[in-house]
């Protein structure tokens, strides 16, 4: 039997996959979130999430992605890792997987032939004139892992973005990526001045890790009336994460894995002590001071 059937859930509830329905929309993803769909909505072009390491930008696209699809006048596409070589590749993987039928789109003269790069950001520009104008649908290009784009990629995209009409851009970006893409941009000539909105996902506080907390453990569909995390456990979770999501994660999996081998009902501060003990002994923390203040 899995360690959280144990504990009553039904689901497991700190898993580290960038699960939309366990996020918890703390201030700043839910002022991110919202935005971002603005921005979609009044087709303003070009909206940016940063956030450090493990801060929820992946499970915020995927919430986007959902409150996207529940309105039929969208079409998404998502790119999960944007390291392509080459131009030619990039134009491709956007042709294919927008499903862009060259031999609608493109020059008649040259249907058949192994298509150019002119030809593929023509297609792409034609499919985005008949969505966005004729059909009245909103194409929504999103990138994650953003801060791997290339100097080319990222010319590519300044290109698109200039396909425009008076009133607005026929492709919406929106692309989420670690701080080094702020750095990224700055250094891209006319990159950064085509920005509707950006905004930065911080570490959390401690109010908002025990709400997060709750939050997943209720989601996973525990239901007992006791706490299984008492605030003094969360105290130090949140010192030692220092209020990064996935950290915070990663020590509550342990935490209920542990208590579950220690058949105790509820996660107290000394076994979050226990953990970060092991991890200091073993090499895989620096030496840190517990001391909590409160
Ligand atoms: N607001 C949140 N509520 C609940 N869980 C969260 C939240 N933000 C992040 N997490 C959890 O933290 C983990 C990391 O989140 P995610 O993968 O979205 O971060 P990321 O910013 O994309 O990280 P990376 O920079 O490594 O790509 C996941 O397990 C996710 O469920
Ligand atoms: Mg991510």
């Amino acid at each position: 039997m899995s360690y959280y059937k144990v504990l009553g859930f039904e689901k497991e509830p700190f898993s580290t996959s960038p699960d939309p329905n366990f996020l918890y929309l703390t201030k700043e993803h839910e002022a991110a979130l919202t935005n971002v769909l603005i921005e979609l909505r009044l087709r303003r072009g070009l909206s940016v999430v940063l956030g450090d390491v493990g801060t929820g930008k992946t499970s915020l696209s995927r919430k986007l992605i959902g409150c996207l699809k529940e309105r039929g006048d969208f079409i998404i596409h998502m790119v999960l890792d944007p390291s392509f070589e080459t131009e030619h590749l990039f134009l491709t993987s956007l042709v294919r997987n927008f499903e862009i039928n060259l031999d609608q789109y493109s020059d008649p003269r040259f249907r058949g032939e192994r298509p150019t790069t002119l030809d593929l950001k023509e297609a792409l520009e034609k499919f985005l004139y008949q969505k966005c104008i004729i059909e009245q649908k909103t194409v929504v290009l999103i990138v994650d892992e953003a801060q791997k784009l290339s100097e080319t990629a990222m010319e590519i995209l300044r290109v698109i973005l200039n396909f425009e009409t008076n009133e607005n851009k026929l492709l919406q970006l929106v692309l989420l990526g670690q701080l080094e893409l702020h750095s990224k941009i700055m250094n891209i000539a006319n990159f950064f001045d085509r920005i509707s909105f950006k905004y930065t996902l911080n570490p959390i506080g401690f109010t908002e890790t025990r709400d997060m907390i709750n939050f997943r453990v209720k989601k996973a569909g525990y239901t007992a009336a006791s706490k299984l995390f008492l605030d003094e456990s969360i105290h130090l979770i949140h010192k030692v994460s220092r209020g990064y999501p996935r950290k915070i994660t990663l020590l509550c999996h342990r935490a209920l894995t542990k208590l579950v081998m220690q058949n105790k009902w509820s996660v107290d501060e000394s076994l979050i002590r226990e953990i970060i003990h092991e991890d200091m002994q073993t090499g895989w923390m620096p030496q840190v001071s517990l001391n909590v203040a409160r």
